[in-house]
């Protein structure tokens, strides 16, 4: 064999290696028959999250958020969808703690003891705004919905996987918690604090049973979720060369779609994975690569940012400096 033949071997090797890491050890922990709950499920990715879990077999599962209407939306086509898995939908506020009782108490009543917890943690907010100005209650709710809530409602569900001895537990991230975020500080702060309190718990309950704790990092989803959203608001708002925004995410730091989120937490599962990143380049985990860049030379951004990433810094400084005019813009 030629010189290149054999580079090119060792070239689609280390591809297929880094591509299919998380899943070389092969499935640890089976879905079917468990009983899951999803928070964040009346739109976006938490929907592909539940009806992937539901495709996979779980028995019963729980949706959770406060658009009640969305969310019966959601259950009744999961219901048509999936007949053999009972959904319930259950309008829950993560900042309330009186719902988040009574979602413990709904789950516990519906899965009884014997069933296996899924707890999937992905109800979230954005706020991108200029940080100086940014209002403290954008602030507070960004770390209390994404970062505070998240682990209460983890908290409330420990014993339920504890006393089983049995769990799984997937919480939904960001890039951003990676990379630098110009105007989505306090987004970034949240999911950073996620990424490392799920590394904390992990590391604290992984031994005490058939528990998997892990944490999903969703880079730039094209078609549905918050982004989508910011992007066709913009759209209203008349924001011009939107096209050349989506380039840039697309092929540099790429993107992904709800499915591949969805998959990532069935992963995190199966195959006990830590963390998962999620998006793909020409069908390569582009954000693992990226990722390990700049652990390695973290200054990489400061100079990235200005001189490749110009269009999505001018979208999101446009997008940002809007808001500070507006009070509402997420559209919702
Ligand atoms: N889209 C992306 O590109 C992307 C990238 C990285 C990470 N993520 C993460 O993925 C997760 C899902 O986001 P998405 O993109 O699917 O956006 P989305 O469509 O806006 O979904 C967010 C979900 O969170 C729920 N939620 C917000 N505040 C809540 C509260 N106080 N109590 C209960 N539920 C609440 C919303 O439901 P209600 O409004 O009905 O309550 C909604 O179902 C988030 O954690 C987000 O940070 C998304």
């Amino acid at each position: 064999m030629e010189r290149s033949s054999y580079a090119l071997l060792l070239v689609a090797i280390f591809i297929g290696l880094y591509q299919n890491l998380d899943t070389l050890l092969g499935t640890r922990y089976g879905v079917k028959g468990k009983c899951a709950v999803v928070t964040g499920a009346s739109s976006g990715i938490g929907v592909s999250i539940a009806e992937a879990l539901a495709e996979e077999g779980v028995s019963k599962i729980i949706v959770a958020a406060r658009r009640f209407k969305k969310l019966s939306k959601v259950a009744e086509t999961m219901k048509r969808k999936y007949p053999n898995t009972e959904t319930i939908a259950v309008k829950v506020d993560v900042l309330s703690k009186s719902d988040r009782v009574e979602l413990r108490k709904i789950a516990d009543e519906k899965f009884g003891d014997k069933c296996v917890t899924i707890l999937v943690n992905n109800a979230g907010v954005e706020y991108w705004h200029p940080f100086e100005t940014l209002p403290d209650e954008k602030l507070d709710q960004q770390i209390n919905v994404n970062l505070l809530s998240l682990m209460k409602m983890t908290k409330d569900f420990l014993p339920r996987i504890l006393k089983a001895r049995a769990g799984h537990i997937v919480n939904i991230a960001s890039q951003a918690a990676l990379f630098a975020v110009p105007y989505g500080q306090a987004y970034a702060a949240s999911k950073a604090g996620v990424r490392g309190f799920t590394k904390g718990i992990r590391a604290e309950f992984r031994h005490r049973g058939k528990i998997t704790v892990g944490v999903v990092l969703p880079g730039y989803i094209s078609n549905t979720g918050m982004y989508a959203d910011m992007q066709k608001n913009s759209e209203k708002k008349g924001f011009e060369n939107l096209d050349e925004y989506v380039w840039y995410n697309k092929y540099f730091v790429g993107s992904s779609d709800p499915y591949d989120s969805s998959k990532a937490v069935i992963d995190s599962i199966k195959y006990d994975v830590p963390e998962v990143n999620v998006n793909y380049l020409f069908g390569a985990n582009i954000n693992r690569l990226h990722s390990t860049i700049s652990e390695i030379f973290p200054r990489v951004w400061d100079w990235v940012l200005p001189n490749i990433m110009v269009k999505p810094v001018e979208f999101t400084m446009k997008l940002a400096k809007l808001r500070e005019t507006e009070d509402t813009f997420s559209g919702k």
